[in-house]
């Protein structure tokens, strides 16, 4: 239910930073076409559609905080009204200067018992403060995307970790910063991988990066993938939707890798592999998906042709290393929204989309993935904080697998959605698959 605006909201202790509706210009207009963006995407949403009915029932949040760092865009905003319809207080900011849509984030701060920080276009001191606000609330849950508000709360606020049930965290690259934390020691209460389920990982990396990270790229130059030779640095789950929806437009399509066993399933499944500095000589279109750094550094902008367009959809923007790009740069201009020229000594011009960020985001067109592949995704996310919330204390400090049945919970009611049937073993064929004495 949306507030009045005339509401206030409660009073945070240590809040610095304004929320959302003091930097727009007319907060009313705003707010209007975010419940828009936020109504269409609901209505493709059944999982959440479901757990609302659930959850608006038995209220299984009440005198919860849930603190989340999370793009704020229209699936999102759903799953903060769904986690506040069960009874939290939700305190949402984004988890990435540049993926926020700030008529979703007004709206969604007018929503009850939800406020929203997030601010398109932050400098990191006022993404990093849009945090702090969130942590002001002192949840009890948290739920990230990429690790951010974890981290702000075991360096700057761990005197909040006792009341802390637990957090879930979305994607890749916070999974592998929570498992490097963990294994130091350092993580002080149990985190759900909700990355590494079927139901989010088989999905969302894979169909949605690669739908929602081309259709980015193509809207913001209104260029054809046809004919191109797409580079795509990294053959994991990301890197193989991607490349298999820039084949499905007629792109030639190169993978390089460092996974042998990656760099071979790429092989197999028909595209060229080759190391990058070899790519670099022959792409035009480059989308990196790897999760690590300097993957595209200076010997490959030496080598790229006049025009080659440069988009990263891994989670950090570090794997363009735009500082040698700028070294190397005699010229810096906009050629598009969201299109950046960097202007070679020879005249050769490389684009750089989006600032280097998660392109599918962070484009001023960027929309995020697909409402029905979100949906699966935050239908994990709400299951597991109904996990943690019910029993948290049977979890130690430390990344968790989400328990398969949460995992299956999500897969049976999207199913079921869809109005799809599907067969269930019989008991002889339990008793079979459970059994090591059948042979031939
Ligand atoms: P993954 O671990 O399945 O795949 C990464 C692949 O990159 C691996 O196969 C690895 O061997 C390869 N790699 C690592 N360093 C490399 C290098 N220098 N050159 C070439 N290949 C290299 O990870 P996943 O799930 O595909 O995620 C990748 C990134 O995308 C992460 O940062 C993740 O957080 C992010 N992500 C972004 C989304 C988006 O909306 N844009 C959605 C989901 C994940």
């Amino acid at each position: 239910m949306f507030k009045t605006r005339q509401n206030e909201r409660h009073d945070v202790s240590h809040q610095t930073y304004p929320p959302v509706d003091r930097h727009v210009d007319d907060p009313e207009a705003a707010a209007a076409s975010g419940r828009r963006k936020m109504e269409w995407a609901r209505q493709h949403m059944p999982i959440l559609a479901a757990l609302r009915e659930q959850f608006t029932e038995t209220e299984p949040f009440a005198g919860e905080t849930v603190g989340m760092a999370m793009h704020v865009e229209a699936t999102t905003a759903n799953l903060a009204t769904l986690l506040a319809d069960g009874g939290a207080e939700v305190a949402i900011t984004g988890c990435n200067p540049l993926s926020t849509h700030d008529d979703v984030s007004t709206a969604l701060n007018d929503y009850e018992s939800v406020t929203s920080y997030a601010v398109r276009g932050v400098d990191d001191e006022d993404y990093y403060a849009a945090i702090e606000a969130v942590i002001g609330h002192e949840p009890t849950v948290t739920v990230d995307d990429g690790m951010d508000m974890v981290a702000a709360i075991h360096e700057d606020y761990p005197e909040l970790i006792d009341s802390i049930v637990g957090g879930c965290e979305e994607t890749t690259t916070g999974v592998h910063r929570l498992r490097a934390m963990d294994e130091d020691g350092e993580l002080d209460y149990p985190v759900f991988a909700v990355n590494d389920t079927p139901m989010k990982r088989l999905f969302d990396n894979v169909h949605g990066t690669g739908e929602s990270a081309l259709s980015t790229i193509v809207q913001t130059t209104n260029l054809s993938l046809a004919s191109k030779h797409v580079v795509v640095a990294g053959y994991g789950y990301c890197g193989r939707g991607v490349a298999k929806k820039a084949a499905g437009q007629n792109a030639n399509v190169i993978v390089t890798e460092v996974d042998p066993r990656k760099a071979l399933e790429a092989h197999m499944e028909g595209y060229d592999v080759m190391p990058m500095r070899e790519a670099a000589a022959v792409g035009d279109i480059f989308v990196t998906t790897t999760g690590n750094r300097d993957v595209i550094t200076r010997e490959h902008f030496e080598v790229m042709d006049d025009g080659v367009l440069l988009a990263n959809a891994g989670h950090f923007d570090v794997e363009v290393n735009l500082e040698q790009l700028d070294d190397l740069a005699v010229d810096r201009y906009e050629a598009r929204d969201g299109v950046e020229a960097f202007e070679m000594p020879d005249g050769r011009r490389l684009n750089v989309l989006a600032d280097g960020r998660l392109v599918n985001l962070a484009a001023p067109v960027a929309q995020g993935h697909p409402a029905e592949v979100m949906d699966q995704s935050f239908g994990v996310q709400a299951v597991c904080v109904r996990e943690l919330v019910a029993n948290g204390d049977d979890y130690e400090a430390g990344v968790h697998e989400v328990p398969d049945e949460l995992d299956r919970e999500v897969a049976e009611v999207k199913l079921d959605a869809e109005g799809v049937d599907y067969d269930s073993l019989s008991e002889d064929q339990r008793a079979y698959m459970d059994s090591w004495q059948h042979g031939t």
